[in-house]
């Protein structure tokens, strides 16, 4: 019998303290008016001092294991996607399992702000392979410790937060497939430079502030991430049987409403079908898809059988699609 992969619990977990936009406004030259027009965001979250990237997993793994119905103890796989862990070795992934109490594989998977994507083609490859039966995959980020707080262009963008899903072998099909892409030549358009072999950590690259978030094309990022999710898109409900006018629920990665907007609307996707969850939750990289899948999906927009479409795209560039017929019964039949 073909296995199948399927998402069987959902959770998310975003910090307490919402920040809105006019907390900016005397810090760099920006207005609220600005960042909603331009973004849709109104508000994001930032962690306090000292919480970390474990710590958001870890309490949004806990959602999806309550609304999954199942003990930690049965997880045999923990894929966290990031680019802002706890440190940079050992990966996040670990830190979350040794919170868990757990002593199953854990790795991280590296793609920007379309690491979901390809965590959740990792997840679902290796279940259907049999080297797993029960993943926790995670994508979490702690934005706010790597912001430049005097650039404008990129600081209003970002939050913090946690997404879960729990995926799982089944007999029916649920994720579909997943289509990828990566473009290296563009790797400088969205980039941390220092910290790494390249610029190893010194006092000049922490001066230079080599350590944050560096974007200085920010117009070109947003055409690409058009063009490529639209793409993406395009090729996974081909590659499955399906047209544009059959998906149910779109949930990109929640980066900018104008963004969003123009992939439903290049798809031909109506743009009621889409999830845009950006407006107090912001840019959460590699979380933004589970955070708004959680929330879409509690919110009773994702109902069992419904064709979704997860899209996504970041630094590398990257990008991903995947496409899934939703298996999970609605919120008000699942305990957690
Ligand atoms: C960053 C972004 C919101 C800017 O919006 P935009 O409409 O494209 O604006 P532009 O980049 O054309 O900049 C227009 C002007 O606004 C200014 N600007 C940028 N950020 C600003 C801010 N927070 N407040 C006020 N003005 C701002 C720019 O400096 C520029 O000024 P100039 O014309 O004097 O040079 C948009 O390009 C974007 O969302 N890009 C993708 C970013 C992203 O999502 N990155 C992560 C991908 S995962």
């Amino acid at each position: 019998m073909t296995r199948h992969a399927t998402i069987t619990g959902v959770g998310s977990y975003l910090p307490p303290r919402l920040v809105p936009n006019a907390w900016f406004e005397d810090k760099v030259d920006t207005t609220d008016a600005w960042i909603r027009e331009r973004t849709g965001i109104r508000a994001r979250h930032f962690v306090e001092d000292g919480v970390l990237t474990s710590d958001l997993a870890v309490e949004a793994a806990r959602r999806a294991l309550a609304t999954a119905g199942i003990e930690a103890e049965q997880l045999d796989l923990i894929v966290c996607a990031t680019v802002t862990g706890d440190t940079p070795f050992p990966a996040t992934a670990v830190w979350v399992q040794r919170k868990l109490g757990l002593s199953c594989p854990a790795f991280d998977v590296n793609a920007a702000c379309a690491g979901f994507s390809y965590a959740l083609a990792s997840a679902s490859a290796m279940v259907e392979a049999g080297i797993a039966d029960t993943v926790l995959l995670l994508g979490a980020e702690v934005f706010s410790r790597i912001l430049d707080f005097t650039d404008r262009s990129t600081c209003v963008l970002f939050g913090d937060g946690a997404g879960a899903a729990i995926v799982r072998a089944s007999e029916r099909p649920g994720i579909e497939g997943t289509v990828l892409g990566a473009d290296g030549s563009a790797a400088e358009v969205l980039i941390m430079p220092g910290g790494g072999s390249r610029e190893p950590a010194s006092p000049a690259t922490v001066a230079a502030g080599r350590h944050r978030i560096f974007m200085p094309n920010g117009r070109e990022v947003f055409k690409r991430a058009v063009t490529e999710m639209a793409s993406a898109c395009r090729q996974v409900l081909e590659k499955n049987g399906h047209a544009p006018e059959d998906v149910d629920v779109l949930i990109p990665h929640q980066a900018n409403e104008r963004i969003m907007r123009a992939v439903a609307e290049r798809l031909r996707i109506p743009e009621e079908r889409a999830v845009l969850d950006v407006a107090e939750v912001g840019n959460t990289s590699a979380a933004s898809i589970p955070i708004a899948l959680d929330r879409a999906w509690r919110a009773g927009r994702i109902r069992p059988g419904d064709l979704v479409l997860f899209t996504s795209f970041g630094a590398g560039l990257t990008w991903g699609a995947t496409s899934m017929r939703w298996t999970m019964p609605a919120p008000e039949e699942v305990a957690g």
